[in-house]
C-alpha cells in the first residue's frame, strides 16, 4: 500500500525559535539533538528516565527502580518504590520559591473580568479544600467526583484531592445528569464537588441542578461541596448533604500537610468512550503521569520561565488535565483558564485573550480553528499576537488548509505549529513536532516523543510493517511513564482493548501511515468511535440512548464527514410497529440522546428507515452506512454478506434526501 501524498510543503522551525534574540534557546534546537535524546530514551531508558524524573519532580522517597512489567503481561509500573505528592510538586515548591508567581490567569466568561491566582494563594486554596475533604472522612484511595465549570476552583478541587492521595474523576460539565450518575456510580465516589451554576457566553448553566438530578440515583454520595460561582439564590440547597465551599473552607485551618503516595497510586480516573456502550474509567498514576504531562509540555511547547501558556480545553477532558492543570503547574508555569466560548462576545475572543495576557503558547482544537477561520481573518488581525511562539493543535487530524491558516494568520508565519497526537489513555503527547527542531508537514503529527517506540502493524496479520511508505494501524512497542495502567474495576477490558489485540503492543485504535520521509500521519479511528470536534463518542453509547426511547426498534450510528466538526453523528433508526415516521418524532429522538448523554452527543442527522443493512445472521453492517453517508455508495466493497441487497437503493435515496 503506498501512502497518498497529502501536502508536499515542509515548514522549517521559524526564525523566532531558531534565532531567539535575547530569549532562551529552545530546549531542543535541532533534529540532531532530538534524535540524540530520542535514541538515548530508547537505548538507555533507565538513565534517561532517571534523569528526567529527578530533574522534573521532587520525590519524598527516591525510586530505586525505573520501570517493571511489560505490555505483554499488562502489569507496567514506573518508579514503583518512589513516593511523592502531586499537589506538593504542582504548588508548594513554587510557592516556597516565589509566592507571588502567577499560577493561573482566570479569564472569566464576561470580558474584562480577568483575575490571577498566585502560587501562594493557590497553596492556601488547595490546603483549605483538602482539609474540608479530610473533615468529610475521605482518606487516601477514596474517589471524589468533580463536576464544575472552567474556573480556577476546578483545578483547586483536583489538587486538593491529590494532596490527600484521593482519586478524582472529573466529569465534563456538559454531560447530562444520567451520564454523571453513571460515572459517579462506576467510580464509587462518595463526595461530589460542584458549583451553583456555570456561565458560558453569558448564559447560566444549571450545574448544581444537574448534580441534584444525578444524585437521585447515587445513594452512596454523602456530601456535595458547592462553590458559589453566580450566587443565584434560587439554586436548591439540601442542608443534610450539601456544604458551601466558602463556609467549609473558612472553618478549616489554612495549611494541610501533603500525603505521600506511591508513584503507582492512582491520581485520577477519567471516563472515555470506547467501542461498547459503557464508558470506561481510564486510570492514571501519580508519578509516571505527572512526569509525562510536565515533560511533554516543556519540550513540545518549549516552556521557559515567564511564559504564559493557554490551553483552551475543558478540564473535563484529558487535555485539560494534562495541559491546563498538571503539566503547567508541575513546571511552575502560568496557565490560562478560560471559562467562556471562542465566539463570545465575538469571534476574536481567543485572540483578545492572547493580546491581553501576552500568551506565549496557545493550544486548541482543529474544530475551533476551522470555525474561527470561517469568520474571516479580520477577527485575528485586529489583535496583537506578537507574544506567541508556539501554537498547538489536538484532538483530531488537522486538515492542511486549517493548518496553513493557523500558521499564516494566527501564527503570522512567526510561530511553530505543533500538531500533537495523543489520547486519554496515553496521558500525554506521543507524536508531535518539537518547535525548535522539527520541520513540519501540514497534517502530519511528525515524529514520536522521547521514549515512544512506534510501530505500524498490518491490521489483519498483526505483523509489523518495516520501512517507510506504509499504512496500517498505529501501535506502541514499549510502555511509557504516562500510559494508563488499567480501567477502573475492569482490568480485563483494559487488556482486551489495548494490549491483547496485538500481543506485545499497545494498540491505539487509529489508522496511520509512515510516509517516504518517515513522518507519521494519523488516519482516524479504526473502531466504532466517532470523533466529533475532538471529542470521542462511542457509536454504541448513542445507539443505546436511542433504543431507550419507547418508539425505537433498532438503531445504527455512524460518523459522517463534516467540514466543521471533523465528523458528525449520523443515526439511522427503525421504529417499532405502530409508530409513524414524522418530524416531531425525529426531534424527540434527538432530544432523547441529548438528555441521556449530553449536548455533545446530539445527532446532526437522524434518518428514519424501514430497514437497516444486515448480514444473514442479523448483524448490522455499519460499514455500508458509513460509505453511504460519506457519498461513497459506489465503493461499498464486498456485499456478499448483505442479506437483502435491494435495501441499498433505498438507503442512498433517504440519505441523499437527508443531507
Ligand atoms: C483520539 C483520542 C488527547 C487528545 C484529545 C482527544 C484523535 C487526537 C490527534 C491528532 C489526529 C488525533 C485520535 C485519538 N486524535 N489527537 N493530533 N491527529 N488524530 O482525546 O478523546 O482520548 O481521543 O483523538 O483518533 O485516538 P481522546
Amino acid at each position: 500500500m503506498t501512502v497518498e501524498a497529502q501536502s508536499s510543503a515542509v515548514y522549517s522551525p521559524p526564525e523566532r525559535l531558531t534565532n531567539p534574540e535575547g530569549r532562551e534557546k529552545p530546549w531542543v534546537s535541532s533534529m540532531a539533538q532530538y534524535e540524540e535524546l530520542y535514541k538515548e530514551s530508547l537505548e538507555k531508558p533507565a538513565e534517561f528516565w532517571t534523569r528526567m524524573a529527578t530533574e522534573t519532580l521532587t520525590w519524598i522517597k527516591p525510586f530505586s527502580q525505573v520501570t517493571q512489567g511489560s505490555l505483554k503481561a499488562g502489569n507496567m509500573a514506573w518508579f514503583p518504590d518512589g513516593q511523592l505528592n502531586v499537589s506538593y510538586n504542582c504548588v508548594d515548591r513554587w510557592a516556597a520559591q516565589d509566592p507571588s508567581r502567577v499560577a493561573f490567569v482566570y479569564e472569566a466568561d464576561e470580558p474584562g473580568q480577568a483575575s490571577q491566582v498566585t502560587y501562594g494563594e493557590l497553596l492556601d486554596k488547595v490546603c483549605g479544600v483538602a482539609n474540608v475533604l479530610h473533615s468529610f472522612g475521605l482518606r487516601k484511595g477514596d474517589t471524589v467526583a468533580i463536576y464544575m465549570p472552567m474556573i480556577p476552583e476546578a483545578a483547586v478541587a483536583m489538587l486538593a484531592c491529590a494532596r490527600l492521595g484521593l482519586v478524582h474523576t472529573v466529569v465534563f460539565a456538559g454531560f447530562s445528569s444520567s451520564s454523571l450518575a453513571e460515572r459517579v456510580i462506576d467510580a464509587r465516589a462518595r463526595v461530589v464537588i460542584t458549583a451553583d451554576e456555570g456561565l458560558r457566553g453569558s448564559r447560566p448553566i444549571a450545574t448544581k441542578k444537574i448534580v441534584d438530578e444525578a444524585l437521585k440515583s447515587c445513594p452512596e454520595v454523602e456530601k456535595v461541596l458547592v462553590y458559589r460561582r453566580t450566587g443565584n439564590e434560587s439554586v436548591a440547597f439540601n442542608a443534610s448533604r450539601d456544604v458551601w465551599w466558602h463556609e467549609a473552607v473558612a472553618a478549616q485551618r489554612p495549611y494541610c500537610p501533603p500525603v505521600p503516595v506511591s508513584a503507582e497510586d492512582p491520581l485520577f480516573l477519567l471516563y472515555t468512550s470506547g467501542s461498547t456502550g459503557k464508558p470506561k474509567g481510564v486510570v492514571h498514576t501519580s508519578g509516571g503521569y505527572l512526569l509525562g504531562a510536565a515533560l511533554t509540555l516543556k519540550y513540545v511547547f518549549d516552556i521557559h520561565d515567564n511564559d504564559v501558556f493557554c490551553c483552551t480545553a475543558d478540564i473535563g477532558w484529558i487535555t485539560g488535565h494534562s495541559y491546563v492543570v498538571y503539566g503547567p503547574l508541575a513546571l511552575g508555569s502560568t496557565s490560562v483558564i478560560f471559562e467562556s466560548v471562542p465566539t463570545y462576545p465575538d469571534a476574536s475572543r481567543y485572540w483578545q485573550l492572547v493580546q491581553d495576557h501576552k500568551i506565549t503558547q496557545f493550544y486548541t482544537a482543529p474544530t475551533a480553528i476551522r470555525a474561527l477561520r470561517r469568520h474571516g481573518d479580520e477577527y485575528v488581525k485586529r489583535c496583537d499576537l506578537s507574544s506567541l511562539r508556539v501554537i498547538g493543535s489536538v484532538g483530531e487530524p488537522i486538515n492542511p488548509d486549517a493548518w496553513t491558516w493557523y500558521n499564516d494568520v494566527v501564527g503570522g508565519g512567526r510561530c511553530a505549529v505543533v500538531d500533537t497526537y495523543w489520547q486519554t489513555e496515553t496521558g500525554s503527547h506521543v507524536i508531535s513536532p518539537l518547535p525548535g527542531a522539527t520541520p513540519s508537514k501540514p497534517g502530519s503529527a511528525t515524529f514520536p516523543f522521547f521514549g515512544i517506540e512506534l510501530a505500524i502493524l498490518d491490521p489483519t496479520t498483526g505483523a509489523e510493517l518495516e520501512g517507510n511508505d506504509i499504512s496500517g494501524v498505529l501501535a506502541i512497542k514499549r510502555p511509557w511513564p504516562s500510559m494508563a495502567r488499567t480501567i477502573a474495576g475492569d482490568h480485563k477490558r483494559f487488556l482486551d482493548t489495548y494490549l491483547n489485540p496485538y500481543p506485545g503492543y499497545y494498540f491505539a485504535g487509529d489508522g496511520a501511515s509512515r510516509d517516504a520521509d518517515g513522518y507519521y500521519w494519523i488516519r482516524g479511528r479504526v473502531d466504532d468511535v466517532i470523533n466529533v470536534s475532538g471529542h470521542r463518542m462511542s457509536t454504541a453509547e448513542v445507539e443505546s440512548a436511542l433504543i431507550g426511547h419507547h418508539a425505537v426498534a433498532e438503531s445504527a450510528v455512524v460518523g459522517a464527514p463534516d467540514d466543521l466538526t471533523g465528523q458528525a453523528i449520523c443515526a439511522f433508526v427503525t421504529l417499532k410497529d405502530g409508530f409513524d415516521a414524522n418530524d416531531e418524532l425525529k426531534t424527540e429522538l434527538v432530544k432523547e440522546v441529548r438528555t441521556r448523554i449530553g449536548p455533545i452527543a446530539t445527532p446532526k442527522i437522524l434518518i428514519l428507515v424501514d430497514e437497516l443493512p444486515k448480514t444473514r445472521s442479523g448483524k448490522i453492517i455499519r460499514r455500508i452506512l458509513r460509505k453511504v453517508v460519506a457519498g461513497e455508495a459506489d465503493q461499498l466493497g464486498d456485499l456478499s454478506t448483505l442479506s437483502d441487497p435491494s435495501i441499498l437503493d433505498m438507503l442512498v435515496r433517504v440519505v441523499t434526501a437527508a443531507l
